[in-house]
């Protein structure tokens, strides 16, 4: 009776399987980070490394999925299998508009995409070519792989080709030649490739963290590079932008994404001093693996990221998946004072669903007094603009009940947001499950403070100001946990507004 009751309680709590509203998932089994974002036509591609036989990392392949709005998927058959031995590791897609591989025709220019392959047997990594000549719908696995050899990497590369992967393709218009960024997890080092052809590729350049002046020590294990231009708002000039991912040295403990601005010719990177306060991408646990979309038409602008959210391997308490796309974020580059920050928001096709639940304008909220307590919600976009009184704290509780509550709150003494996922239901499934993450968020120039805090159901992801500081984490709260309070404590704060959105697809 007793274990009847308690199975049906199980089963109601986790019907869903903490499946979320409006962040992507697999249907089923394990994803780690994207792979090959790019846009094709009206499109949005999403590939991702994909186990599809089991919930654990291994035997992978590239996933596959489709959107009109970055909001709503479509799950795809897979688009590069795991195959005779060799696995589809992470890489990136790229617009052979001139067909300079040959692998389209010049009236049906071909998508490429490079992957790294993977041979489980003996460790081997080496680097691989597919290409697209449907728009994107299949992928057919060029016949000279791979495009470089371990036995080609092996002069860069202490291991013998056993830890150079990840690649980031594009075209380089100045130098009209293609270049390649491949990285060295085992030593810390992202590598130079280059090739008329899409094809045949020469090394060019390393890159280390000896080169990177005020780097600080202990960032490790880089995977995952990414490489674009991007404006510097406000201004008519564009910088070059390499993200990768350590594996070490992220202000939340794990996996972290940093972005280095820097000069580049074509075949070596020069970045710019780093400032390690604008370093990192996200003062989250859960964002690793970042990459951007490419071939986003010049009409529309935008530089979009997506990473993975999972930074617990197996662990987190879902049954038939693993691992979930955080809410796609456009990234812009501004300067204060010469000093370099990375603006990150969730795309506006957010407002494209949902529906409002609750709107405040104008109104003082005092010590002790709570608001907000009456919405529901377990899919939430939050927006909030404040002035906050000296010695005050803003808390937001989200995914509440009566024992549990994920707390955004702004602390005006120490000028900080944080996440506490202290009490955010379970966070018994890993060692770093739970704790306080927090950033540093000074008010803007008329001294108001905003937030947007994108709830779902197992996960926050919180932007500070114009999105200079932003904290991604999972949550495992019961579903049951859906109430919301906004609450002033040591002072009062003036909320200018305050918009809580509720998400539903349909
Ligand atoms: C990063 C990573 C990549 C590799 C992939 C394999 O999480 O280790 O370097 O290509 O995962 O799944």
């Amino acid at each position: 009776m007793f274990l009847a009751l308690a199975f049906a309680l199980a089963t109601r709590i986790f019907a869903d399987d903490f499946r979320p509203v409006y962040h992507f998932v697999p249907e089923a089994n394990w994803m780690n980070e994207p792979n090959g974002l790019i846009k094709i036509k009206s499109t949005w591609h999403l590939f991702y490394q994909h186990n599809p036989t089991a919930n654990v990392w291994g035997n992978l392949n590239w996933g596959h999925a489709t959107s009109s709005d970055l909001v709503h998927w479509t799950h795809e058959p897979l688009a590069i299998t795991s195959e005779n031995g060799v696995e589809a590791f992470t890489g990136t897609s790229y617009y052979d508009a001139d067909n300079t591989s040959g692998l389209g025709s010049s009236t049906s220019p071909p998508y490429l995409a490079y992957y790294t392959g993977y041979f489980p047997s003996n460790g081997t990594q080496d680097q691989r070519l597919a290409f697209s000549v449907d728009d994107g719908v299949t992928w057919t696995k060029y016949h000279d792989n791979p495009i470089i050899s371990a036995a080609e990497e092996s002069p860069s590369d202490l291991t013998g080709g056993l830890e150079t992967r990840d690649p980031k393709v594009f075209f380089h218009e100045t130098s009209g030649k293609w270049v390649m960024v491949l990285a060295h997890g085992g030593q810390d080092k992202l590598l130079f490739w280059t090739s008329s052809n899409a094809k045949s590729w020469t090394w060019k350049s390393d890159l280390s963290a000896g080169q990177i002046e005020g780097l600080p020590s202990g960032i490790t294990g880089w995977e995952v590079p990414d490489m674009f231009e991007l404006p510097i708002q406000d201004t008519n000039s564009t910088t070059w932008v390499l993200i990768m991912t350590p594996a070490t040295g992220s202000p939340a403990g794990g996996n972290g994404v940093v972005a280095l601005t820097g000069s580049f010719d074509g075949s070596t990177f020069k970045p710019d001093p780093v400032d390690p306060s604008t370093l990192w991408l996200d003062y989250g646990r859960d964002f690793d693996g970042a990459m951007s979309w490419e071939n986003v038409p010049a009409v529309d602008g935008r530089r979009i990221l997506a990473s993975v959210m999972n930074s617990y391997g197996a662990s987190p308490p879902t049954n038939t998946w693993k691992g979930m796309l955080s809410f796609p974020r456009t990234i812009n580059l501004k300067e204060i004072a010469s000093k370099r920050y990375f603006l990150q928001q969730p795309v506006n096709e957010i407002n494209l669903v949902g529906s409002s639940l609750a709107i405040i304008q104008n109104q003082a909220i005092i010590s002790g007094q709570t608001l907000l307590s009456s919405i529901r919600g377990t899919a939430l976009d939050i927006k909030l603009a404040f002035t906050i009184e000296a010695g005050a704290k803003l808390s937001l509780a989200v995914r509440k009940a009566a024992s549990e509550q994920t707390i955004i709150q702004y602390e005006q003494t120490t000028s900080s947001i944080s996440v506490d996922r202290t009490t955010s239901g379970n966070i018994s499934y890993d060692p770093a499950a739970g704790g306080v993450h927090s950033a540093t968020l000074k008010p803007d120039g008329s001294g108001v403070i905003q937030l947007r805090v994108l709830v779902d159901t197992c996960s926050v992801e919180v932007f500070g100001g114009e999105g200079e500081f932003v904290i991604s984490d999972l949550i495992f709260p019961s579903e049951a946990s859906d109430e919301v309070y906004l609450e002033a404590n040591g002072g009062s704060a003036n909320l200018h507004s305050v918009e809580v959105r509720g998400i539903s697809l349909n």
